[in-house]
């Protein structure tokens, strides 16, 4: 495992986004696996800022989004899609027929999981997979559980995911209580990770997810046994490394 310490979130999202930019331009048909969240909405900003000076060219790219709350609609203002589009894919040349985020309109969640893992599959796989961490160890909706479920499914969220999430919502009530995500093997198949992590909030489980035991309990732990991950983080988040 790669560890970069950046100073602060900027400058952790401006090494993220080199990252992603020299992935981008090595290879132009690449495969994105992308994440919600703050922790990538800077580097996605730098990604546009890129995009804009000429130095990125999104036209051959394919993205693919870890998760999305069942039930709302691609335009509600808090599904996953409506962030992806607002804050990456409306400012770049990427073609909205590569862009991929489950459908949370989806009833059927047996259908739309495998429909999912099929289009991954049929994509080749997943190039480099960001990803940010949960305060309780979760990667995508993988919650902490007895077992790591492997592929694509829907998720009953946690009360500390609902209560993390509510910030985005009107109140708690409104969170939705389920989500579709990729699995473990899913992620664990992307052929590089990255992941961004800052605020001295997530140093704890910085600590026990990269460098604690390997368990379903912090679903982020089963990184250590992937061959490229790279973390990249702020000195906050870092400090108890
Ligand atoms: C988002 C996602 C989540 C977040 C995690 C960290 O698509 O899959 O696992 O990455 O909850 O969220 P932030 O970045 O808001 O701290």
């Amino acid at each position: 495992m790669k560890i970069y310490k950046a100073k602060d979130y900027t400058d952790m999202s401006r090494k993220a986004a080199n990252i992603i930019s020299a992935l981008i331009i090595l290879k132009e048909n690449c495969v994105l696996g992308l994440a919600t969240g703050s922790s990538p909405k800077e580097t996605y900003r730098l990604l546009v800022e890129r995009y804009k000076a000429g130095d990125l060219d999104f036209s051959g790219v394919t993205s693919i989004n870890l998760d999305e709350y069942r039930g709302l609609a691609p335009d509600n203002d808090q599904s996953y899609r409506y962030f992806m589009d607002t804050n990456l894919f409306n400012h770049i040349n990427i073609n909205a027929e590569n862009t991929h985020v489950p459908n949370g309109l989806e009833q059927d969640s047996i259908l739309e999981c495998a429909r999912y893992e099929e289009l991954i599959r049929k994509l080749g796989g997943i190039d480099l997979q960001l990803l940010g961490l949960g305060h309780n160890g979760h990667i995508g909706f993988n919650e902490p559980a007895e077992v790591f479920t492997a592929d694509t499914h829907c998720v009953d969220l946690s009360e500390s995911t609902i209560e993390a999430n509510k910030r985005f919502f009107d109140s708690a009530d409104d969170v939705p209580r389920q989500a579709y995500t990729m699995g473990i093997k899913t992620i664990m198949q992307a052929r590089r990770i990255l992941m961004i992590v800052s605020g001295d909030s997530k140093a704890q489980i910085v600590k026990q997810a990269f460098f604690g035991p390997i368990t379903p309990r912090v679903p982020a732990s089963i990184l250590q046994l992937h061959n490229n991950v790279t973390l990249v983080g702020d000195e906050a988040a870092l400090s108890l490394l």
